[in-house]
């Protein structure tokens, strides 16, 4: 796979590459990252690359002709243009998720990421360039580039062979919709508290049951939203009501 960050900030990008798991799988050939500076093509030899909004307001926007050579530099020739997608970070954009991570980690070979910066950007060279936008949450940021920085994190480990052990991705928080269950090293009593009996039992078919159910009620506890988007079964129901019934009396207990 290979990204490309369009951004007058590219220091801040490559960063990424600078962490062990990304820089080492970059080192291996499994993705290739490339930053242009949207500078290097500015509209003259002031290295203009902004100008003020048309209608008023005091903000500067990012002009469109920069960043249509910059996203020509970044696209060379290529002629599988199926397998390009251009993203435009943008609080305006749809909410980044683990399911869109997926798809564009498995859907595409090379993505483009559009960084913007000051009021914004021409819509122009959106809506010529631009396949989607995308938001890392409802705030907003003074560029694109740490939500990119997040998207990037996100899609690589997602990458075959990026990660150790690709199994465990499978199971983490928000790969089936459910967010993570507890989870304990030793020692097995710390601070008065213990590790739960049934990961000490060695019957691995409970253990796994324990921490399916677990994962289930950290997610109806913490983020119903997200229960309300899966459908559970009746014994994914009841299993979680024990749960949380076994859960409530200790927390009762140590109350009283
Ligand atoms: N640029 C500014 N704010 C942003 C956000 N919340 N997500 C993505 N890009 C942004």
């Amino acid at each position: 796979m290979k990204l490309s960050v369009l951004t007058l900030f590219p220091e801040l990008i490559e960063t990424v590459d600078g962490s062990s798991i990304t820089g080492r799988a970059q080192t291996a050939g499994l993705f290739e990252l490339q930053t242009v500076q949207i500078r290097d093509f500015a509209v003259n030899r002031y290295g203009q690359v902004d100008d003020r909004c048309y209608g008023g307001g005091t903000g500067m926007l990012m002009m469109a002709e920069p960043i249509y050579q910059a996203w020509h530099h970044a696209a060379g020739e290529e002629t599988a243009r199926e397998k390009t997608r251009t993203i435009y970070l943008s609080p305006r954009g749809a909410l980044f998720n683990q399911s869109k991570a997926r798809q564009l980690s498995s859907c595409y070979s090379h993505l483009i990421l559009l960084c913007g910066h000051y009021e914004g950007v021409d819509q122009r060279v959106l809506d010529e360039l631009v396949d989607e936008e995308l938001s890392i949450g409802d705030y907003v940021l003074t560029g694109g580039e740490l939500a990119a920085c997040v998207v990037i994190d996100a899609l690589l480990r997602l990458v075959p062979g990026v990660l150790p052990d690709e199994s465990a991705y499978m199971r983490e928080s928000h790969m089936a919709g459910l967010l993570e269950y507890p989870q304990y090293t030793r020692p097995a009593v710390w601070h008065e508290r213990s590790v739960p009996d049934i990961l000490m039992s060695g019957h691995q078919a409970n253990i796994e049951n324990w921490q399916q159910t677990r994962s289930e009620l950290e997610t109806l506890r913490r983020r119903p939203d997200l229960v309300s988007a899966r459908r559970f079964s009746r014994e994914e129901w009841l299993a979680m009501i024990k749960a949380y019934r076994e859960e409530s009396k200790k927390t009762d207990g140590k109350e009283g």
